[in-house]
């Protein structure tokens, strides 16, 4: 029997997604992000759900975007990348609370989509880097929104550097809540996620959108259509077929 690469399972009060992708570290390709984005939307249509964990099997959470599927044409770079942010932005769009349980690699995209959760539990294993400009791209949703939690000079550092960072200097960052023992990883989310589910529903869900007001959405449509006219250039082809060669790029600017 084949697995799903994303499987859904409700325990109780809480829906569990799980990325199982493992063998590609849970990048998101096409079946990847319309699966994830189905869970979420059963989980918010489920009364009995009070809280949902996403989190990854293997050594990664997620490396983000899918490399192997790019095709980056005029029209197809618009198209990838208003989706992009409309399926990294799809846990703040679920009313009640979403925790980011995050094993391993959360890169690109992978990250992205932890910054729109509400919150990160991370095992002392856990990494965060948003590297798309090592391959010519720019993170579009993390632009908007890790200024507004971190602060703009730590975000500064965590966007031009494209650097790894920890688990432990993510919670002094401060986008990660807490950081656990990898082996305690599932059971701290589960843990966390029951005390929710305990709460008043009505109450959890206007916190979370009162939350989410203060969250910028006038200048997505500016990173989208950025983020679309860097997948044109010269560098995004040299910085992909890199990757694929297992090589570091020559970036030209151009
Ligand atoms: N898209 C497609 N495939 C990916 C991927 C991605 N984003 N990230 C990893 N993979 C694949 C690799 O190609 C490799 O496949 P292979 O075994 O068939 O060659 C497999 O997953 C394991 O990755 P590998 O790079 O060998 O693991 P590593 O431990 O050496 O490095 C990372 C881990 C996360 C540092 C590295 O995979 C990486 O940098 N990934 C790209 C992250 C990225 O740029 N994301 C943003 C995209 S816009």
């Amino acid at each position: 029997m084949s697995e799903k690469v994303v499987e859904y399972r409700v325990e109780g009060a809480i829906a569990v997604v799980e990325l199982n992708r493992p063998d590609k570290l849970n990048a998101f390709n096409a079946e990847v992000q319309a699966l994830l984005q189905a869970a979420l939307i059963k989980a918010n249509a489920d009364t009995g759900v009070r809280a949902v964990i996403i989190t990854g099997r293997g050594r990664a959470f997620s490396a983000g975007a899918d490399i192997a599927d790019f095709i980056l044409t005029p029209a197809t770079a618009v198209q990838m990348a208003e989706h992009g942010v409309n399926f990294l932005s799809s846990p703040e769009r679920v009313r009640k609370p979403v925790i980011a349980a995050v094993n391993g690699y959360a890169f690109g995209g992978g990250f992205e989509l932890c910054l729109a959760c509400d919150l990160i539990i991370a095992s002392e294993k856990a990494v965060f880097s948003v590297p798309e400009p090592r391959i010519g791209l720019a993170p579009g949703f993390a632009v908007t929104r890790l200024p507004e939690l971190i602060g703009v000079a730590r975000a500064r550092d965590v966007l031009l550097t494209a650097r790894r960072i920890g688990a432990a200097e993510g919670r002094e960052f401060g986008f990660v809540s807490r950081v656990v023992p990898h082996d305690e990883l599932m059971q701290e989310a589960l843990k966390t996620a029951g005390e929710i589910a305990q709460l008043a529903p009505l109450a959890v869900e206007f916190l979370k959108g009162a939350i989410n007001s203060r969250l910028p959405l006038a200048d997505r449509p500016v990173t989208d259509r950025a983020t679309a006219w860097l997948a044109l250039t010269k560098d995004v082809v040299e910085g992909v077929t890199a990757f694929q060669e297992k090589r570091a790029p020559k970036f030209t600017g151009e």
